[in-house]
């Protein structure tokens, strides 16, 4: 039995009402809490885990996941070996990055309520360490707020679909550097058309509005942001997608042809179908 094994706990609750604790909770990921027994996620993060160049084996590594939300890449570090896993969110949404249009206003309002009920004090995240007897040691911190004085550094660093939401990427991507002492992946949300028509040319469309998102880069945009973060790319995956989970709002495909006019529309009923485009590197600090 090795030394992880020792620190698992067996779900004592049957199938049934494990399922039924689970469905009573929000989840952005879908996440296996025991066979058969799958978190209804906004998003499927399940299939990526095949695309994303994890470290096979993280045996004896520190490692840190930011933005874990329900916990999905923090739990997955942990099953491949890790001696610790750290995961850092920001509970409270109205501590977020988000543009300060997006939240003005009874529509914005209401949009930062749900999202603060659907995190619920990451109650979902709670679960789900419980569940799977998981070590993962969660902490209430920003990207920008990392300091290897506070934190220390890292072995391995995860970071996945944040930097859209972040007013300065490259400032956070700046900050997992000074605690980054082996190797980062980072695998982000990308715009799909420039990452196919402009393959060599780093473009990023800035969004900051009435949306979450301020920069959209495409894939040469994005790869862009880790290396003027002081970064050297050491691997590199090609376009793929999140499927939306279980969750997800899911409009019909009749009323989504309709936005085939316009390329944010195409873009949409490519969510739609097949997810959300993503790209992902792995990589070290330079210097
Ligand atoms: C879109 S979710 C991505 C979840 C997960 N990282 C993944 O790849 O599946 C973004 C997460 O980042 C968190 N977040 C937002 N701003 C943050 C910040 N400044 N520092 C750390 N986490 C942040 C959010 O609370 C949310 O849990």
């Amino acid at each position: 039995m090795t030394s992880r094994e020792t620190t698992m706990t067996q779900p004592t609750l049957s199938t049934t009402d494990l399922d039924a604790r689970a469905r009573e909770l929000s989840w952005y990921h879908s996440l296996e809490l025991a066979p058969g027994v799958v978190t209804p996620g906004f998003f499927d993060t399940r299939p990526t885990v095949a695309k994303v160049p994890l470290p096979a084996d993280l045996t004896g590594k520190r490692c840190l996941d930011v933005g874990t939300w329900d916990g999905f890449w923090a739990f997955e570090m942990e099953r491949r070996g890790a001696a610790s896993v750290t995961a850092i969110d920001i509970e409270d949404p109205t501590r977020w990055d988000w543009p300060p249009q997006s939240t003005f206003g009874p529509a914005g309002q209401a949009r930062l309520g749900y999202l603060r009920e659907f995190k619920s004090g990451a109650a979902s995240f709670a679960f789900a360490k419980e569940t799977l007897g998981s070590s993962v040691k969660r902490l209430d911190c920003s990207v920008y707020d990392l300091d290897p004085a506070v934190h220390g550094t890292f072995d391995f660093v995860f970071l996945g679909s944040l930097l859209l939401h972040l007013r300065d990427p490259v400032l956070a991507l700046d900050r997992v550097r000074g605690v980054c002492g082996g190797e980062a992946v980072f695998a982000e949300s990308i715009e799909l058309i420039p990452s196919l028509t402009h393959p060599r040319t780093a473009v990023a469309r800035l969004e900051g509005l009435d949306e979450s998102w301020w920069w959209q880069p495409n894939a040469a945009g994005f790869r862009r942001m880790v290396r003027s973060a002081g970064f050297e790319i050491i691997d590199r995956t090609g376009i793929y997608f999140l499927p939306l989970g279980e969750a997800h709002p899911k409009p019909p495909l009749h009323t989504a042809w309709r936005s085939l006019g316009s390329a944010r529309g195409r873009e949409r009923i490519v969510t739609r179908v097949k997810g959300i485009p993503h790209t992902a590197v792995r990589a070290r600090p330079l210097g």
